[in-house]
């Protein structure tokens, strides 16, 4: 089965709350990294033990939520073997995946509806990695 992380601030624990729902329903494991209520945290508290579970394979991929989706996914990328994409619009998902594997999809909560998220998610998983040249270019990521 498919085991999901998800991770927020406060300025994505709506929406958080939604995606878990959303997931859980489809059928997926989802594990929930916080935050667990709308009091101001720090999201780099929350981006770090989502990222490392993304690159220790303890899940398939993370979802990754903040105000504009930058800081979560900032800080989610300081980790090696995380990619992780900010994305606000499904052909962006599923690019992230085609051409980038991207293994954390980052969400601009204050800047996109639950079902543009809904949306978004969906073509993600949809999509397939397409190796060949964008596999030699994500070979060249890492210092
Ligand atoms: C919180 O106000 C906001 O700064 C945070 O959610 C995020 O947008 C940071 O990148």
């Amino acid at each position: 089965m498919t085991k999901i992380g998800i991770a927020s601030d406060h300025a994505g624990f709506e929406l958080k709350k939604e995606l878990k729902e959303y997931l859980g329903g489809k059928g997926y494991e989802v594990v929930d990294f916080g935050t667990d209520s709308e009091a101001s945290v720090d999201y780099p508290d929350f981006a770090h033990p989502l990222a490392a579970a993304v690159e220790y394979n303890s899940v398939d991929f993370g979802v990754a939520i903040c105000g504009t989706g930058n800081g979560i996914c900032m800080t989610a990328n300081k980790h090696q073997g995380v990619r992780g994409a900010l994305c606000w619009q499904p052909e962006i998902a599923a690019l992230a995946k085609q051409h980038n594997d991207a293994n954390v999809i980052a969400l601009p909560a204050r800047f996109i509806s639950a079902d543009m998220a809904k949306r978004i998610l969906e073509a993600y998983i949809d999509a397939k990695f397409e190796g060949g040249r964008h596999q030699r270019r994500i070979d060249k990521i890492a210092l």
